[in-house]
């Protein structure tokens, strides 16, 4: 066993929760619907998935809309002020929903209930809120639900320490062709700017054979694509090569695409980056956040990383794979950062050519040290650089787009095209997003295109014809 694999919560504890869902669906005199809204990332998605699952065993059935459903449930996220806004604005949007159907409850759970003070903060200003929980005790929802229905009063329960990984927790996937796996969870980096190690605890992995156990149902349930989360999946078991030896071993399922988010660069070791040329199943797709060109600014970020060993992590995994697909995160804004600091970062991305870059004006986060860092560049300032950024990348995704025409490329259909009749939608191995002429019946399957030409984010193409 790997040395920061945490106790699991005990099977005890989860057959509580479960007689408590059977409890709950005996309690639910008529059929019960629910609708859950995710704010944030992916882990946040994939909590949902969890709760779906939960309260279908407690017997709900989804909801087409937040107006039809008798339970609404919010995931939220606080990593950005505007992510906490949208929460708040959305709870506030509910008591007037509440005030036409008084037997609605109301549940609102994930990161930002786990800040500090703010479930507290929540119960007291909104007692319309029917159940306030929090990331640490995901797995306790049963319970705190059953509590709401009986004790018909505002239940409110958040943990401060993030105990073990539960593991066999009922699961209602959002694709039956693509799946996340959340192979560790929480964060030890602590960032300078960044809130998640405080609302996520610290890190804890899953055990390989677990994690194996349930690519292995995946594949058999016909899943074509996993996504592997964490916070940092370089740091999963320890650190060190843990993570490329998973890899190997689930390239080994057969299950043909394999991703995983997110990296940190400082510790993406040579034996991940040789995954890269090795693995059959490993997509040439890496989101690498770099967040910052400038080595003042990453220094402050605390990301123990120069802009000169990023650049050299680029290029070795382009010796590796030259077709390898980069995406970053990028921060403007940083407390004290200069025309000069900026300038570095545009550089940088010019260099790192990514395919796509997810671009923030920085947020101070309460309790983080760069909250109380000196601060004294202007918001106008701020929004003149990221516009910056943007038409950068912008220009910068074009190119990469532009290079994938003429190609023929695997891509798995994943829906109906939203913009284009007639026309289905899905990701090449490298992660570009393909529209082209078909029909629903190739959904879940892996075509042959045939890229024809390139528009603002995405690809067009055709259904090759040899
Ligand atoms: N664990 C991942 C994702 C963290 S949150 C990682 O390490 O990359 C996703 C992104 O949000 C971060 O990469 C960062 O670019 C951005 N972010 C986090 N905190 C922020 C803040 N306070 N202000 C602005 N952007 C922030
Ligand atoms: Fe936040 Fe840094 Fe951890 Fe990512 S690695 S979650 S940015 S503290
Ligand atoms: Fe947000 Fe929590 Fe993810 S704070 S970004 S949902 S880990």
């Amino acid at each position: 066993m790997q040395e920061d694999v945490r106790p699991l919560i005990t099977d005890r504890a989860l057959e509580v929760q479960r007689a408590y869902m059977r409890s709950v669906r005996k309690a639910n005199y008529r059929p019960q619907s629910y609708y859950i809204v995710t704010l944030g990332c992916q882990m946040n998605v994939r909590d949902s998935e969890t709760l779906a699952g939960m309260l279908e065993e407690m017997g709900y059935q989804r909801a087409a809309s937040r107006e039809q459903a008798d339970l609404i449930l919010y995931n939220t996220c606080c990593v950005r002020e505007n992510a906490e806004n949208r929460a708040l604005g959305n709870v506030i949007w509910l008591k007037e929903l509440k005030k036409l159907k008084p037997r609605l409850l109301i549940c609102v759970g994930g990161c930002m209930m786990q800040e500090k003070g703010m479930a507290e903060t929540l119960k007291r200003q909104y007692p319309f809120i029917d159940l306030i929980f929090g990331t640490h005790n995901l797995h306790r929802f049963p319970e705190l639900l059953f509590r709401v229905i009986h004790e018909e009063k505002q239940v409110c329960e958040v943990l401060d320490s993030e105990g073990g990984v539960a593991e066999g927790l009922p699961v209602r996937r959002t694709s039956p062709h693509m799946a996340f796996i959340n192979i560790m969870y929480g964060c030890n980096n602590f960032c300078s700017y960044c809130i998640v190690p405080y609302v996520r605890g610290r890190e804890r992995s899953r055990e390989p054979q677990r994690i194996l156990e349930e690519a292995r149902q995946l594949r058999d349930a016909g899943v074509q694509e996993i996504m592997l989360l964490g916070q940092n999946v370089n740091s999963y078991g320890g650190g060190g090569d843990a993570f490329a030896r998973l890899l190997t071993e689930l390239d080994k399922v057969g299950i043909p695409r394999i991703r995983f988010m997110t990296s940190h660069p400082k510790d993406l070791s040579d034996q991940l980056i040789d995954c890269f040329g090795r693995l059959e199943h490993l997509t040439g797709q890496l989101h690498l956040p770099v967040q910052s060109g400038s080595n003042r600014i990453l220094e402050l970020m605390n990301r123990h990383y120069t802009r000169e060993k990023y650049l050299g992590l680029v290029e070795k995994l382009r010796q590796v794979r030259p077709d390898v697909g980069l995406t970053s995160d990028i921060i403007v804004g940083f407390p004290g950062e200069t025309q000069a600091d900026f300038q570095d970062t545009l550089s940088l991305v010019e260099q790192a050519r990514f395919d796509a870059a997810f671009t923030f004006i920085f947020s101070p986060r309460a309790g983080t040290k760069a909250a109380s860092m000196a601060d004294d560049t202007p918001m106008e300032e701020k929004t003149r650089r990221i516009q910056r950024l943007i038409d950068l990348q912008q220009s910068l995704t074009q190119q990469a787009l532009e290079s994938q025409v003429g190609s023929r490329q695997q891509v798995l259909v994943e829906a109906v095209s939203t913009r284009d009749e007639g026309c289905v939608c899905g990701k090449t191995q490298r992660g570009h997003m393909v529209n082209f002429p078909g029909n629903t019946s190739l959904i879940g399957s892996f075509a042959e295109v045939d890229i024809l030409c390139a528009g603002r984010n995405t690809l067009r193409g055709q259904l090759c014809q040899n």
